[in-house]
């Protein structure tokens, strides 16, 4: 880190509360940002990493017209778990909080009433379908009726599924009111925007010029909007589910979603940090890094910055390390199709294997493009590199320890032959090599990195044989022995960031617990004559039946609505 920052704050994806989370929000969001938190909390690093859900928008309140129950109802029933989901898979959030907290209620209440008073807003008249009926303005998806390009008659007012074209209400071919069903009506209604073309400039110099760092998946479609030129964003609604717009001509309106959520950010950090919650959002020692899918990089990079712009007293972010999607054994992950992969539903299928989808939706994130999760992969990654490599490598120094020196760690020797040095010199740039990546958010590297130390360790046991020596050789296989354990050590710090719970594991059978990001690559954290405890094993085999079943659920429940959602 470079020393004029001095802390680190993590913002996550604020994930909509009308769903349970899936493998892809995981894969693409919270697993690196969690890596990375925990990365920098080993390091001694201070660092804030903050989580919440975003609870407004019409997709919630549509959802809730459609069960007969208040938004209020729905985003309770997701928060809980979301949350809980979160939890179980050991994302260390400081706080995971939600925008329906009366905190953050004045908090986007008062950024939108500083920026209006400031002047940073333009009003705007135009026309917006109504439905007399229900007496209330219709947002896009609330309206429905033929797509002008391809004739289906199930179009929504933002986009056509059929086809997929991006739509306005506008064109639709006899709408109608999904609330009430009748035929809208158009009407005159103003609106608050953000006026980003006055913005344009600086976030050009900003990005395109300072921050050439970013990821090329996110400069490259950072450069896209700004090449086609920025417009005015409303920043205002007509519905009644949301923040009321705090100001004289609001009523009836709410803060568009997309203007509340990312403030959500910053009123989790005050409800964290009452007190000095300022210390990580206005001082310019603070690094602010956002973790996200993408679909949200135009909010984060572009417009998020110009609200922050705008208000005048915050910092920005220094980088965006957006990730790509993850689909489903071939196919796009489907919410409302239900293919996807349920995080509680996993655990329920595999309880405790948290680690196993941690390192599988790690050495395949989709950190540069689109990539693909089949079961297929996460067995063969968890049979033939977690249980095959790391597991086994430890399990079979652990074992040799017990076997020839009472589960105390032996005595190291002159270091002597070229297996010892090669072994060692993998060690000794171990440290680097994962800094390097995890500090360019190259985490499917930093990972490989790390299992590549594991196959290091048992490629030296299978080269100098300590259980053939032991007989003619106690003080060789002692040397051999130290030294494999000095490595296993070393896997349990490697592994943490990336693989909690194994590592939480290992130290407990190494009985070592004061680990230190710093003593990475030292063969000298074990000393002779400390002892282990028993050995367990780190992980098991996952068997095909297990695999089928969970292929056989997908075709079997894919393709259809998720119990869940519905
Ligand atoms: N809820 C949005 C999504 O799932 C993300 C919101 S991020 C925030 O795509 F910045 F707005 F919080
Ligand atoms: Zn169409």
């Amino acid at each position: 880190m470079s020393e004029t920052f001095q802390r680190t704050l993590i913002t996550s994806a604020l994930p909509y509360a009308n769903g349970p989370v899936h493998i892809g929000h995981l894969a693409g969001v919270y697993i690196p940002a969690d890596i990375y938190a925990r990365y920098l909390r080993l390091k001694g690093e201070e660092v804030l990493f903050i989580g919440g859900s975003d609870e407004h928008g019409v997709p919630i309140a549509l959802k809730a017209k459609t069960e007969g129950i208040s938004p209020q109802e729905i985003v309770d029933r997701y928060h809980r778990i979301i949350k809980k989901s979160f939890e179980e898979f050991g994302i260390t959030f400081d706080i995971y909080s939600r925008t329906t907290s009366k905190i953050h209620h004045q908090t986007a209440s008062g950024f939108f009433k500083k920026l209006y008073e400031k002047g940073e807003f333009i009003e705007k008249t135009s026309k917006q379908y109504y439905d007399k009926e229900a007496g209330q303005f219709l947002a896009d998806r609330y309206i429905t009726g033929e797509c002008p390009h391809c004739n289906n008659k199930h179009a929504y007012g933002d986009q056509c599924e059929a086809c997929g074209v991006t739509l306005s209400p506008l064109e639709l071919l006899n709408p109608k009111s999904t609330i009430s069903g009748s035929i809208p009506v158009l009407e005159e209604t103003r609106h608050w925007y953000l006026p980003l073309d006055k913005h344009e400039a600086w976030l050009k110099k900003w990005i395109l010029e300072d921050h050439k760092e970013w990821k090329s998946n996110v400069y490259g479609q950072c450069k896209s909007w700004l090449d086609t030129g920025l417009q005015p964003r409303a920043v205002s609604r007509d519905l009644d589910w949301g923040i009321p717009v705090p100001v004289e001509g609001g009523e009836g309106k709410v803060l568009y979603v997309w203007f509340d959520a990312p403030i959500g950010y910053i009123s989790n950090t005050i409800e964290h940090s009452p007190d000095d919650w300022e210390r990580w959002w206005k001082d310019s020692s603070t690094r602010l890094i956002h973790f996200i899918g993408k679909d949200n990089i135009v909010f984060h990079c572009i417009v998020f910055p110009a609200m922050l712009k705008a208000d005048g007293t915050y910092i920005l972010p220094e980088n965006v390390p957006a990730n790509e999607f993850l689909n489903l054994e071939g196919e796009k992950i489907s919410t409302s199709r239900n293919w996807a992969v349920w995080l509680h539903e996993y655990l329920e299928d595999f309880p405790g294997k948290q680690d196993v989808l941690r390192y599988v939706l790690t050495a395949n994130a989709p950190e540069t493009k689109d990539n693909d999760f089949t079961w297929k992969d996460f067995q063969a990654r968890n049979n033939n590199e977690l249980v095959a490599v790391f597991g086994n490598f430890v399990n079979r120094a652990m074992v040799l320890v017990h076997k020839y020196f009472e589960g105390k760690i032996p005595e190291r020797g002159e270091l002597s032959d070229d297996y010892d040095c090669t072994a060692l010199n993998e060690l000794k740039c171990i440290k680097q090599n994962l800094e390097d990546y995890l500090n360019q958010f190259r985490f499917r590297d930093a990972l490989k990195e790390a299992m590549n130390l594991a196959r290091t360790g048992n490629k030296y046991l299978a080269d100098t044989e300590p259980w053939k020596l032991a007989k003619t050789d106690i003080g060789r296989t002692a040397t051999i022995l130290n030294i494999a354990m000095q490595i296993t050590v070393n896997l349990a710090i490697a592994f943490e960031p990336f693989l909690p719970f194994s590592s939480e594991k290992l130290k407990r059978i190494i009985d070592k617990k004061d680990l230190k990001w710093n003593g990475l690559g030292s063969i000298d954290l074990l000393e002779a004559g400390h002892e282990l405890n028993q050995s367990e094993l780190l992980f098991e085999k996952i068997e095909d039946e297990a695999i089928e079943k969970q292929i056989q659920k997908l075709r079997r429940d894919g393709g259809c609505p998720s119990p869940i959602n519905h």
